[in-house]
């Protein structure tokens, strides 16, 4: 049995199904179920005896504790975590309580956890922590591309809450032993993305025939993973990775966000025209985010060395069948674009000057 927290969210449940579709080991899923987590993702495996959901906080040391006693797993792999720059921006204290104080938490319980199991379990465990390329801050145009070994510069409250928690797991590691993994992945798409971040946004605001708003001048660079070949990275660290090592993992796809709207704009074009003309007259440029990183780059050459893992998905192959996802699955979306969403979508744009 492995515990998974943040199940229910994006990458966290799409790593829960592909883990399940490949069979056999059983999970404990534990999530808060905040307006990110979302049940209705993991519809497809309800009643499935290998799934164990468990709605819960992170924060909540009692309840970890109970849980680890009971279902005793093998390891722990950590997604959960506020994760929406924006959202930091507007409302930072969230992401210092679960993504520092749940991260250390967990630690803790993990800690004591691990250090009470019979030799062979104990050296066997392991706490994979999911993080961010984010950690690293922004570069400049002709910039190297991040390694294992560049120094941490974050500069939003999310980057720097993740920060935070990446030091808690190496410290815990370096401290007390307790075998820990860390990843820092480039920007995720794919299937069950909720659409506050850009690529599911752009898709249902071009459906709606609503304004699709580029901050700034749209030139920032982010390297883009399909989901699906994010999960296989994390199985790949969790069996083969060196204890108490990094591993960057990025899909070595470097693309502005102008270029990441046009090319929506030119799949939805393609798979549901438009009367009025091209999705791309949506394109409209807003006031700009603050402290906006400009570029990310990973370079993924550890992981692919030492462990062989190299992205399955190239961003053709992958934006397509996430496109596709989104007009195949209308439901998931207007059930996710509730009462709560709106007020976000009001929070972050209305503010957001046009022409900017
Ligand atoms: P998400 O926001 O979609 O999901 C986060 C999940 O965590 C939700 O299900 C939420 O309910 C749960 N959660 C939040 N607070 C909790 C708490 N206190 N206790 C228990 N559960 C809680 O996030 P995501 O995009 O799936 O990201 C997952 C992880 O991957 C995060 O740690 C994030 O920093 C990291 N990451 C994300 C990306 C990306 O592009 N989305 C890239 C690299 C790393
Ligand atoms: O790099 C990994 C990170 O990628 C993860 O750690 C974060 O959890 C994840 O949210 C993501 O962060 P970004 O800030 O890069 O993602 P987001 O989708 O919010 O924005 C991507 C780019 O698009 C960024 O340059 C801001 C821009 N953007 C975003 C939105 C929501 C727009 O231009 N307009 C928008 O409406």
């Amino acid at each position: 049995m492995i515990l998974v927290t943040g199940g229910a969210g994006f990458i966290g449940a799409n790593f829960v199904l592909d883990w399940l579709a490949g069979g056999g080991e059983p999970v404990l899923n534990l999530d808060a179920l905040t307006y990110a987590g979302n049940l209705e993702t993991l519809a497809s495996v309800d009643g499935d005896p290998a799934h164990r959901f468990v709605h819960g906080d992170i924060c909540d040391r009692a309840l970890l504790e109970r849980l680890l006693a009971e279902h005793r797993p093998r390891a722990i792999v950590h997604f959960a975590a506020e994760s929406h720059v924006d959202r930091s921006i507007h409302g930072p204290g969230a992401f210092v309580r679960t993504n520092v104080e749940g991260t250390f938490t967990l630690l803790e319980a993990a800690r004591a956890y691990w250090s009470a199991l019979p030799q062979g379990e104990r050296e066997a465990f392991r706490f994979l922590h999911v993080s961010t390329d984010e950690v690293y801050g922004s570069l400049g145009p002709d910039d190297p591309a991040f390694t294992e070994t560049k120094t941490y510069e974050p500069n939003s409250p999310y980057s720097a809450s993740k920060a935070a928690s990446d030091h808690l797991v190496r410290a815990w590691h370096h401290t007390y032993g307790l075998p820990v993994l860390t990843t820092n992945c480039s920007n995720n798409y794919g299937p069950f993305q909720f659409p506050e971040k850009l690529i599911p946004l752009m898709i249902v605001n071009a459906l709606a025939g609503k304004p699709l708003p580029v901050y700034g001048d749209g030139l920032n660079v982010r390297d883009w993973l399909y989901v699906g070949d994010h999960c296989s990275a994390i199985r790949t660290v969790l069996a083969h990775g060196r204890v108490g090592e990094t591993y960057n993992v990025g899909g070595w796809n470097e693309i502005t966000n102008l270029d990441i709207v046009h090319s929506l704009c030119a799949l939805l074009d393609e798979l549901r025209p438009d009367a009025a003309g091209s999705h791309a007259r949506l394109i409209t440029h807003v006031t700009d985010r603050p402290g906006h990183d400009r570029r990310y780059a990973i370079d993924a050459r550890k992981i692919e060395h030492e462990l062989g893992w190299k992205p399955a998905q190239t961003f053709a192959t992958g934006i397509r069948k996430t496109v596709q996802w989104y007009l195949d699955n209308p439901r998931w979306v207007a059930n996710v674009q509730s009462g709560a969403y709106r007020d976000w979508v009001a929070r972050n744009y209305a503010a957001r000057e046009a022409g900017r």
